[in-house]
């Protein structure tokens, strides 16, 4: 069966259901082919953090019923580091700006069933889906539904599956350059039953590594510590992981962790990617399968959303008018932010982990520089904008 669309779309991440919703409203058709069922994009445990512009967005779109309900809305986070807890006040730094608690998986869910109510159209459970003809006359993109073999033919595609996607290596050798940096850390993360031990972030600093305090409701804590990339879960009793906790984050002596049965329990590594360019003829890239940002910055999803603004405005100068101007720029102008989104991500990473080297002068630079941030105006500032998310670039 063959079917045509303007945009084919591929994954429903965040990126790829924002881009689909922003091009309902701009009058533009899009399918979505998704590898995995509805169910567990769904449920799928990721980020929480959503920038200022993430949630102006989101509102402004008419998906932010449920996030303007439930969501946490926070104006400033706690650094924690010899045996002191020091508040970064966006609100007061950036000029009212702050950030909301919501799990990717409510954005996800909120996207799909304002796809689904729209009648957009998202395939679940597209198997086998490979791209043709990017650089012809129709992009094609082949799939398998239910055992049946399908083909899109579309004008465009947008590549939003991810850094382990198909679309990055669909684009011929050669046009595509890779910028890495691995981490000799990760983080264990949970999900417990567990009141919030604290009204806002803390990112604690500690001789044992690093550990975050966080939440996705007034019951639900997530908490993350550092650990080895290679961390094996079946050596983390639940018991083991929260004797670490409690060591990592009590350093006030006033402050109380609360614990409660934990609902699940992952490794996440770590590693800052990018593709450049992010385009090759009609195949455009958007969100992780373009660029990986380590998570200490809060910074994955807010970045796919962000580089979706600026293809959805491409597509719809292009539609409206013909004219492929800004399309041809989409990469230059989501690079400059790409990058300064890794600058950060990668600033707050090496500021706030134990090093594996355990050097003492990496320690001393590290409470200097916590010191400094938590007592200059100027520095604090800048954590705060980068934080809160950095304004559009200007195109
Ligand atoms: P994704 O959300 O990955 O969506 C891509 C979609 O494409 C998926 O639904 C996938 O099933 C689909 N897909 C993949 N291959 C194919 C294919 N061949 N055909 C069809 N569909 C395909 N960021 C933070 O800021 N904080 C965190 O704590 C955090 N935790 C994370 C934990 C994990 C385990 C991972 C993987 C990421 C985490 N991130 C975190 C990063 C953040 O979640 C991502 O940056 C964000 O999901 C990017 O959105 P996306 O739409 O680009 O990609
Ligand atoms: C969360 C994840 C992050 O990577 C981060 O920097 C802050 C919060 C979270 O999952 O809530």
């Amino acid at each position: 069966m063959k079917i045509r669309t303007q945009v084919g779309i591929i994954g429903a991440g965040p990126a790829g259901l924002m881009l689909s919703h922003l091009l309902y409203l701009q009058g533009v058709e899009s399918v979505i082919l998704e590898a995995a069922s509805r169910e567990h994009i769904e449920s799928r445990i990721r980020a929480g953090v959503l920038e200022q512009g993430t949630v102006d967005l989101l509102m402004e779109t008419g998906v932010g019923e449920r996030l303007r309900r439930e969501g946490m809305f926070h104006e400033g986070i706690e650094l924690r580091f010899g045996g002191q807890t020091h508040r970064i006040d966006f609100c007061e730094l950036t000029g009212g700006k702050g950030v909301a608690i919501y799990a990717q998986h409510e954005v996800v869910k909120d996207l799909v069933a304002a796809r689904l109510t729209a009648n957009g159209q998202i395939v679940f459970e597209a198997a086998n889906v490979q791209l043709r003809g990017l650089d012809g006359a129709r992009a094609e993109i082949s799939f398998e539904k239910d055992g049946l073999l399908q083909e899109l033919s579309c004008d465009f595609i947008a590549g939003c599956d991810g850094f382990h996607g198909v679309s990055r290596p669909s684009i011929p050798e050669g046009v595509i350059t890779s910028y890495e940096q691995a981490y000799p850390f990760a983080w264990l993360g949970i999900l417990a039953q567990a009141r919030p031990s604290s009204v806002e972030l803390i990112y604690a600093y500690h001789d044992r590594g690093f550990a975050l305090h966080s939440m996705r409701s007034p019951q639900i804590s997530r908490l993350y510590l550092q650990c080895a990339p290679d961390e094996d879960l079946s050596a983390w009793p639940d018991e083991r992981i929260w004797t670490e906790l409690q060591r990592r984050f009590t350093l006030a002596a006033d402050w109380n962790l609360n614990e409660g049965p934990i609902l699940q329990k992952s490794v996440t590594g770590m590693r800052s990617f990018v593709a450049e360019p992010m385009q090759f003829a009609k195949l455009f890239l958007a969100g992780d399968s373009a660029h990986i940002v380590p998570p200490t910055g809060a910074k994955g999803l807010n970045l796919a959303i962000a580089d979706v603004r600026v293809l959805a405005d491409g597509f719809k100068q292009f539609y409206e008018s013909g004219s492929t101007e800004l399309l041809n720029r989409y990469s230059e102008i989501c690079l400059r932010r790409v990058w300064k989104v890794q600058r950060f991500s990668w600033w707050m990473t090496s500021l706030l982990h134990r090093h594996v080297s355990n050097n003492p002068f990496e320690e001393r630079r590290q409470l200097a520089e916590l010191d400094y941030v938590t007592s200059s105006r100027a520095a604090a500032q800048t954590l705060a904008e980068n934080y809160v998310g950095l304004p559009r670039e200007p195109y």
